[in-house]
């Protein structure tokens, strides 16, 4: 009989899954990794336009339409003075895909990707589905990924490591300084950096950065999306931006396994990018109001909590039981293991979540702390 192969038992259904189907239907969920607003009316206004004129019925160039591409372009040039050639951008379903085409164009058999830990989920995920071995090092004490960690770990055997600031599932953010050193480890070890941005505008301190700024040699590709920034997730469409001769790899992993993104969500994307951006910036300020309120709560509540910069997401250090018995008061939380072995002893909270229901999970979150206590 056919057996399943290795690299797909190697990998589980997410354990936050686990978590929303233990709670109870009229549970506050702080487990949401979306915005929790809707998409701007003029990406939408884009998408409809595009299908009723007809210019979404057919594939489109498997890299994406040349003008969703030269607004990703001008996007990098406008916000980092970043040149990308047009013709070095893929748009992706997601994300997520264009972490997939990274890892399966540069991770042969066995060897390995330096990944955060805690981490976002599909680094672990998407190496071992690229027969790769995962190699997760631990954060900082203020949940940011040091460095000097990740060239202590790097081997003749490393293919990848990984950079996400803003981070999932910490919210932290990587400093300027720190993104110079990713940018020189990647160049002085010819090793390549994957910079995970997709939370890139969602930043409440400071600026974002990109190793790419920095990097000399082409080492560095940088992978983002519409999902967070415009809230977007529902339409799939991201992106990855590398040198032409990477780009020309990982095409050939795209166009077998994709074909190309979806056309209307490349006409909603190109809409977003160049088009009005207040509703992001009212996004983030409602997101920071509410990081200032999830920070205070939880510290009144007797729980440390880093700071975070930027995304959505908080990450108290939690007494034992303290996920079981917020979730038994109907309050959604993610234990910190989901995202890896050093996350334990964490929780991550998304405030993703109207005000009066975070105010409500924080009462809550302050009632079951004292009872674990
Ligand atoms: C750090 C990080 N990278 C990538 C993704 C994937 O995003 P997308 O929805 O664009 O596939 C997510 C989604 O949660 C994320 O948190």
């Amino acid at each position: 009989m056919t057996e399943f192969a290795n690299r797909v038992e190697q990998v589980s259904i997410s354990g936050i899954r686990e978590v929303f189907e233990a709670a109870s239907e009229d549970a506050i969920n702080l487990g949401l990794g979306q915005p929790d607003f809707p998409t701007p009316a003029h990406a939408r206004r884009g998408a409809i336009e595009a299908i009723e004129s007809g210019h979404t019925d057919a594939y489109t160039s498997n890299k994406g339409t040349r003008s969703l591409r030269e607004a990703i372009s001008a996007k990098y040039d406008r916000d980092y003075s970043l040149e990308i050639d047009p013709e070095d951008v893929i748009a992706t379903s997601g994300g997520s895909e264009a972490l997939h085409l990274v890892l399966q164009a540069h991770v042969d058999p066995g060897e390995e990707v330096i990944f955060p830990d805690p981490g976002f989920v599909s680094y672990d995920a998407l190496t071992n589905i690229a027969d790769g071995t995962p190699k997760p090092v631990p954060l900082r004490e203020d949940l940011t990924l040091d460095p000097a960690t990740v060239e202590e770990a790097i081997t003749d055997d490393t293919a990848v490591f990984v950079v996400n600031s803003p981070a999932n599932p910490t919210g932290a953010v990587q400093s300027e300084e720190d993104m110079r050193e990713f940018a020189r480890i990647a160049d002085e070890h010819d090793v390549l950096c994957l910079s995970d941005e997709v939370y890139e505008h969602i930043v409440f301190e400071g600026t974002h950065h990109s190793p790419m700024e920095f990097a000399e040699t082409d080492n560095v590709v940088v992978v983002s999306a519409c999902s967070k920034t415009y809230s977007m997730t529902g339409w799939r469409l991201g992106w990855v931006a590398a040198s032409n001769r990477r780009i020309e790899r990982m095409l050939r992993v795209h166009q077998y396994g994709q074909a190309c993104a979806s056309a209307p969500a490349q006409y909603a994307a190109q809409a977003a990018l160049t088009g009005p951006q207040e509703p992001v910036e009212e996004m983030v300020e409602t997101f920071e109001r509410r990081r200032d309120l999830v920070v205070d709560g939880l510290e009144d509540a007797g729980l440390e909590v880093p700071t975070p910069e930027g995304a959505f997401y908080a990450m108290p250090k939690v007494p034992e039981g303290w996920c079981d018995e917020v979730l038994d008061r109907g309050v959604v939380v993610v234990p910190g293991d989901a995202f890896g072995e050093h996350g334990e002893g964490y929780a991550r909270l998304s405030y993703a979540t109207g005000t009066e229901d975070l105010k409500e999970a924080l009462e809550i979150i302050d009632e079951a702390t004292q009872a674990v206590q």
